[in-house]
């Protein structure tokens, strides 16, 4: 009788519907998804899930921004969510939406099931929220930023069900220290654990001044906290909750449930560790529930330096690579170049260079070389790796190389070290180019004797049967490319080859291999280029408009308003005879008139910018720490900003308009990469943004919702 395949349950965050999905998504998504194809090919029965979070007041907000029913609303943008992963060839097996009809039963019987356990009671929260984070905030001063995003948070005072998180505290401890696999990698669990003995206050589990969520059971005055809806989602996409007599509650019943709970690996963003890792098992343990295996939280995808997120504005769309490399590549870079765990970057150049040196001038080379000549010399069957006389060290080492990278990329993909194992299979794709050209084949084949005719079998097989190794390896991680190569070698399914069986020696002799087709054609810099149009246009305001999700940007509408019969200043240099800056154009909306010039240049005599012009002026949010007079020049203020990532002095010509003490802690718009240059002995770097009245004194550009310091303006 055949055992049953052990199951294997993954899943990532459901991502909010407040905006469209974009590369920091797509990261998670994509690594979870390596990470299910590899179990899959180690003989796991897999489940994949991933979905959409769409309820709270974030999202209700949102909705009502764009004018359109919250429903509608989230329909559209999970959507899209759904669309794009479909366009990437993921394999999701399961894609929950929290608007689901059987998600709320579920949601609303979990919620039964803590309070009979006795863990909620009614009572009153008055403190602050911040609405982007749907996070309460322990700082209950008026006005407190939020710790993670920095935007000031909300006042919030109304009834609420509380969940009596703080009889957790022995618990969680003990179930970490017993689980130290629990929370992946180390520095997340110790963060946590230092959190947890900090001491735990109860949690507010219910919103009563908004309705966009799901009832409380019999209280429907009160909405469920979108954080316990949201969580559940890993339980109630197995259909946990059906059997208890909802009449929609799916036709699979718990079957699910029963069978891949709990989860093994759930993949998160470093950021929403604490929801993960203390809220989270303490509402299973509150309902009796098993915990899930293990919480994996990576770093932050950053672009131009910073968190990705669409309200930093430094968002890039998966859709542009999608188009111009493809979705191999991308998986390929987002896994090799970025270290788990770890913050890491994101550019156009370094996704290009990796693309040309290890997918195109490496992979795909060592393929079309390798199996062009076994096309050309054997006449497209692999040879027979002859009689030991043809044998050399040479060929024994790529094969005991190649045993060790079997080995070394499985222990490491384990464990979640996409780069290092990728890194591992490179290191032989390496090897075997420097062993073919040490071995000269086209040489050997130019001979008629037969020990070269033995030799040259054996140099080809060795290379066909390391190129057969790093393809399955890679397979995981570029399923498409990879399933082109498996084709162009002759051999059958791919994702069918048993991981755990793959040796050294399996490539069958005498396959006969397919046509061959370059698989990475090399990307030239106009592949740069015309990424980086893509994502240009789309930041034009009239493309933001047309885009899904949130109401555009505020500072777009406010930049028309204000460039009515003002005109930006630049008091940062005061006097200095320097032309004045516009840093404040609005960008076109449409392209400059219908000439035959280049929609990026604009001609001479054109007053208006183009956006590409625009694009050159670094605009940021940055916040005054300090402010003072600077001795003997009565117009000028030496001031200290907080660029989100750095502290740079500025020296500024708005004395007279501003006093300043009240400076301090306000929000500026600066122009963030002018040259530095000296007023009276001091450094100014970038300069402040502000209207200048006829006549009158500068006024300050500012913002009327919170913003974080460093956020660009575009
Ligand atoms: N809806 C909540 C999660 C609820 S899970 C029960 C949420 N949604 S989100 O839309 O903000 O998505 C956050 C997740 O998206 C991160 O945890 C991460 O997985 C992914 N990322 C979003 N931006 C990212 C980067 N810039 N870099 C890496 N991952 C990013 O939080």
């Amino acid at each position: 009788m055949a055992t049953a395949k052990p199951k294997y349950y993954i899943t990532t965050p459901i991502y909010y519907v407040n905006a469209r999905p974009h590369l920091g998504h797509t990261y998670t998504t994509i690594a979870a998804d390596a990470m299910a194809r590899y179990k899959q090919m180690r003989g796991f029965d897999v489940l994949f899930l991933t979905g959409t979070d769409e309820h709270g007041q974030k999202v209700e907000r949102s909705a009502k921004k764009n004018e359109e029913s919250p429903i509608d609303f989230v329909d559209r943008v999970s959507a899209e969510y759904r669309d794009l992963w479909k366009h990437l060839g993921l394999r999701v097996d399961r894609f929950i939406r929290t608007t689901e009809t059987r998600h709320a039963h579920a949601v609303q019987h979990l919620f039964r099931e803590i309070q009979n356990n006795g863990y909620v009671y009614k009572g009153h929260y008055e403190g602050n929220y911040c609405v982007s984070d749907e996070m309460y905030i322990d700082d209950s001063t008026p006005g407190a930023t939020c710790p993670e995003c920095g935007r000031v948070t909300e006042r919030v005072k109304e009834e609420n069900y509380f969940f009596q998180l703080s009889k957790f505290e022995k618990p969680l401890l003990n179930y970490y220290e017993q689980y130290p696999e629990f929370i992946q990698p180390e520095a997340r669990r110790n963060e946590i654990i230092s959190f947890v003995r900090g001491g735990l206050r109860d949690l507010s589990i219910s919103r009563s001044t908004f309705s966009w969520g799901i009832p409380v059971p019999d209280d429907p005055k009160h909405v469920i906290y979108v954080w316990l809806d949201a969580l559940a989602n890993y339980i109630t996409a197995l259909g946990y909750g059906a059997s208890a007599g909802q009449a929609d509650a799916g036709q699979a019943g718990d079957a699910k449930y029963k069978k891949y709970w709990p989860a093994d690996v759930q993949m998160i963003g470093k950021e929403i560790v604490r929801f993960h890792c203390v809220y989270w098992p303490a509402f299973l343990m509150a309902a009796g529930l098993p915990l899930p295996k293990s919480i994996v939280a990576h770093g932050w995808l950053l672009f131009e330096e910073n968190k990705m997120s669409k309200s930093r504005g430094n968002i890039v769309r998966t859709e542009t690579i999608l188009d111009v490399l493809g979705a191999d590549a991308l998986r390929y870079f987002l896994l090799r170049e970025v270290v788990f765990g770890q913050d890491g970057s994101f550019s156009f150049d370094a996704l290009v260079q990796r693309y040309n040196s290890d997918l195109a001038n490496g992979l795909g080379n060592l393929a079309s070389r390798t199996l062009a000549m076994i096309t050309r010399y054997f006449k497209g069957e692999v040879p027979y790796p002859s009689n030991s006389v043809s044998r050399t060290p040479a060929d024994q080492a790529i094969a005991k190389l190649a045993e060790r990278t079997i080995a070394d990329f499985n222990a490491l993909f384990e464990q979640f070290h996409f780069s290092r194992a990728l890194e591992a299979a490179w290191a032989l794709v390496a090897a075997v180019d420097k062993y073919i050209v040490e071995n000269e084949p086209w040489a050997l084949a130019e001979k008629q004797d037969e020990t070269s005719r033995a030799r040259l079998a054996t140099v080809l097989y060795t290379s066909a049967e390391a190129l057969r190794i790093v393809t399955v390896l890679a397979h995981p991680v570029m399923p498409e490319a990879t399933t082109r190569i498996w084709t162009q070698l002759g051999l059958g399914e791919i994702a069918q080859v048993p991981l755990p069986d793959l040796r050294w020696g399996q490539l069958p002799l005498g396959t006969k291999v397919g046509k061959v087709e370059p698989v990475f054609p090399r990307a030239d810099k106009s592949a740069i280029e015309r990424m980086q149009k893509m994502e240009d246009q789309e930041r034009t305001p009239a493309a933001a408009r047309a885009a899904t999700a949130a109401a555009p940007p505020a500072v777009e509408d406010k930049d028309k308003k204000e460039d009515v019969g003002r005109r930006a200043s630049s008091p940062g240099h005061p006097g200095t005879g320097q032309a004045p800056q516009t840093p404040a154009q609005p960008t076109p909306t449409t392209p400059p008139s219908a000439t035959a010039q280049s929609p990026t240049a604009a001609p001479a005599t054109d007053p208006k910018i183009t956006i590409d012009d625009f694009a050159k002026i670094e605009l940021r949010v940055a916040q005054i720490k300090v402010a003072e007079k600077v001795k003997g020049a009565d117009k000028l203020l030496r001031l200290e900003v907080d660029l989100g990532t750095e502290t740079r002095q500025i020296v500024a010509g708005i004395a007279e308009a501003y006093a300043p003490e009240s400076l301090i802690g306000r929000k500026v718009v600066i122009v963030a990469n002018l040259a530095p240059r000296k007023l009276r002995g001091l450094e100014s770097n970038g300069m402040i943004v502000a209207a200048s009245l006829e006549g009158g004194k500068p006024v300050l550009a500012a913002f009327l919702e919170d913003v974080p310091n460093g956020a660009r303006l575009k």
